[in-house]
């Protein structure tokens, strides 16, 4: 147990490494070589005596980790795990059906007319399988009672809103993982899961690409509470088989944007699928955001579950997850009766060099506190979540 002390301590430490990146041009890149280079490796430790780190290192000196277990077991060991890593699976069965499908609605043609030609389409494909991977890797961490594929709905009708689809998909999918992955009880599951979801991650990133997005922007991946990833991911199941349990994770009431961003006209206008495109943010700090939100209690996601909040049901900020930080900013015209809000991007960065926080695929909520959450405890948000989140298409 961290004692407040501690914790303090941990605080300052990882505040002072935040200004010495600020001071020492430490970061990597996004200076350019001109604004004083790349960091030397010397700057990163090499040549160092290494017992001047408390270390003895002799020539078979191996560092162990405490948690190294010599015959591991990938079984999941508890509760929390299972239904973690069956949300997971939940996850890596739409993705299979999805990418299929998409290659089956839109012919060659439709393909080509949007610059995604035979060798895309064979990386979608790919894609489809690596799935197939993923579900039985995570099936066989659950055993028996593993859940089954679902059907699925899609409300997509063009290649270009397949591809943003899947772009927005697997980013709740990752962050989804993220936000739980360190927390598994057993770790051996986790390392395995943390090996499926590197390779998500680089579908995510190949669809912003597809969709002529730049594809990256961010600096960190953000990890999300289960019961948002599910609350995201469950509109689009519409049954599961009757031996599936159902899944332990809330949904909250749906948010919507009444202005949201168009991507997909933005990748267009930069040329289309490429390895990257100068696309800058899609909107700007201050930009006025527009909100509608559902009651609690409708009806969603394959086991019929209701939507719910743990508050009085009254909104107060607009929580933009992105990268590790949850940045608030207060609502403004909240009309109890529509259920609409308004509410201003917020600016910042995570570092002083960084692009602005709030670019590429990111996360908001509505919620009554604008209590401080750092990636390890972000899941306490939950019991102050209105409704979302929803995705904001930033950039
Ligand atoms: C480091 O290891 C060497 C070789 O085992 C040993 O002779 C030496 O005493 C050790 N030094 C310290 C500071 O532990
Ligand atoms: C893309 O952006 C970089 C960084 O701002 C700039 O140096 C480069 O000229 C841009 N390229 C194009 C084609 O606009
Ligand atoms: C994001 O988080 C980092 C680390 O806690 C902090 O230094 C930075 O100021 C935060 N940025 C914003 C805009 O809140
Ligand atoms: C958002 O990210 C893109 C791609 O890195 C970059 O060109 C743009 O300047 C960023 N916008 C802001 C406001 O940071
Ligand atoms: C979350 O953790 C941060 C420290 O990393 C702490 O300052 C903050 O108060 C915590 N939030 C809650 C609600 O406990």
């Amino acid at each position: 147990m961290l004692t407040l002390t501690k914790l303090s301590t941990l605080l300052q430490i990882a505040l002072g490494c935040a200004s010495l990146l600020d001071v020492a041009s430490a970061a990597p890149s996004m200076m350019s070589r001109k604004q004083g280079g790349p960091v030397t490796s010397a700057e990163l430790g090499a040549g160092a005596d290494p017992s001047k780190a408390g270390k003895n290192i002799s020539s078979s000196y191996q560092p162990a980790s405490s948690l190294a277990v010599k015959d591991p077991s990938y079984q999941v060991i508890s509760d929390f795990d299972f239904q973690s890593i069956a949300l997971a699976l939940h996850q890596e069965y739409i993705e299979l059906d999805l990418f299929n499908y998409g290659l089956v609605k839109f012919s060659d043609a439709d393909y080509d007319a949007h610059g995604l030609d035979a060798e895309d389409r064979h990386l979608i494909r790919h894609m489809a399988q690596q799935e197939i991977g993923h579900a039985v890797a995570l099936s066989n961490m659950l055993g028996a009672k593993a859940p089954k594929q679902c059907t699925y709905r899609y409300d997509f009708q063009t290649v270009p809103e397949f591809v943003d689809f899947c772009q927005r998909l697997t980013k709740w999918g990752e962050s989804g993982v993220y936000g739980f992955l360190n927390l598994l009880d057993n770790r051996a599951s986790a390392q395995i899961l943390l090996q499926s979801i590197t390779t998500e991650a680089r579908q995510q990133y190949t669809f912003r690409q597809f969709e002529g997005l730049f594809p990256m922007p961010e600096w960190f991946e953000t990890g999300l509470p289960q019961s948002w990833a599910w609350t995201l991911l469950s509109p689009w199941i519409v049954s599961c088989p009757e031996e599936n349990q159902p899944l332990a994770w809330d949904i909250y009431p749906a948010l919507k944007w009444l202005n949201e961003p168009d991507a997909i006209a933005a990748g267009k206008a930069a040329g289309g699928p490429s390895i990257s495109n100068n696309v800058t943010a899609l909107t700007h700090a201050g930009q006025e955001n527009l909100f509608s939100w559902d009651e609690p209690g409708k009806i969603q996601g394959p086991y019929r579950q209701k939507t719910r909040t743990y508050t009085s049901g009254t909104p107060k900020f607009a929580a933009y997850v992105s990268q590790f930080n949850v940045s608030y900013t207060e609502l403004y015209d909240v009309d109890m009766n529509a259920r609409t809000a308004k509410a201003r991007q917020p600016g910042g960065t995570v570092y002083p060099q960084g692009p602005s926080l709030v670019n590429s695929t990111v996360f908001v909520a509505l919620t009554d506190t604008d209590t401080f959450y750092t990636p390890a405890n972000l899941s306490l948000i939950n019991k102050h979540v209105v409704a979302g989140p929803a995705i904001y298409q930033a950039g």
